[in-house]
């Protein structure tokens, strides 16, 4: 097993910042555009890679506590590295809740799951009125509504606070924090 040095990312590093982030990214954009055109095509698609993404963040979270975080590649002051620490904690601990949050949303909602097609988890039907779905828990499902609509808007910030600080370290600092995740050497 490779693990992350100084001056070089492994390939599990790369592969999960990258899938991950980039099904983030897509998560954002398409929630956003389904809830305000109310375009309901959109639902099954983000319901499915939603799921897959929480087994991504779950690899991802047991490799951070495997590998350790990696250190920085610049020279900063303890204030940038804090925040650079706090923007990171963000993105991790989001990447993990936003899919639960959804999960509880749906599912406690009585909507069901269906991941590409294949059901996860059944509508829950009424018994008197079998064209109608009934929650299983709407007080859980309506708390994780509340924290999918706004720690997807804190995530979206963190997001775009994160990629201007990649992109600030790599064309004001020159140094190799971008090329590192990467995939090359510094
Ligand atoms: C990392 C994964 C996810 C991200 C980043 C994400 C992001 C978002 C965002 C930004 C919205 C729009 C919020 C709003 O304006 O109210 C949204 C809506 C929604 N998402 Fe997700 N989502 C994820 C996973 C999931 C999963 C796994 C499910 C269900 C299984 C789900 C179900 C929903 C539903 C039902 C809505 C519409 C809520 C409403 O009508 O207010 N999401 N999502
Ligand atoms: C185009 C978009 C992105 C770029 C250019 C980018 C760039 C980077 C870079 C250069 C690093 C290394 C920082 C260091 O060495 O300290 C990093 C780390 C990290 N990024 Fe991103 N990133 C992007 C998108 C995302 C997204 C959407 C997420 C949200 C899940 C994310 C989560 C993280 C996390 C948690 C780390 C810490 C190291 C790790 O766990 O792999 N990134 N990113």
């Amino acid at each position: 097993m490779q693990y992350d040095t100084h001056q070089k990312f492994s390939p599990t590093t790369l592969f999960l910042h990258w899938t991950v982030g980039l099904i983030i990214i897509g998560m954002l954009a398409s929630g956003v555009y389904m809830v305000e055109q109310n375009a309901y095509w959109v639902f099954s698609w983000h319901k499915s890679f939603g799921f897959i993404v929480l087994f991504l963040a779950l690899a991802r979270v047991a490799w951070r506590m495997k590998n350790g975080w990696p250190t920085a590649a610049g020279d900063y002051s303890a204030l940038v590295h804090g925040v650079a620490k706090v923007i990171h904690w963000v993105l991790i601990l989001s990447t993990l809740l936003m899919p639960i949050s959804g999960l509880m949303t749906s599912v406690l909602g009585g909507h069901g799951l269906s991941v590409f097609g294949l059901e996860v988890f059944a509508q829950n039907f009424s018994v008197e009125d079998p064209e109608k779905t009934l929650p299983i828990n709407y007080e859980l499902s309506k708390l994780g509504g509340t924290v999918h609509h706004y720690l997807g808007y804190v995530l979206i910030g963190a997001v775009v606070l994160h990629v201007a600080g990649a992109l600030k370290h790599h064309i004001m600092d020159k140094d190799g924090t971008l090329r590192r995740m990467l995939g090359k050497s510094i």
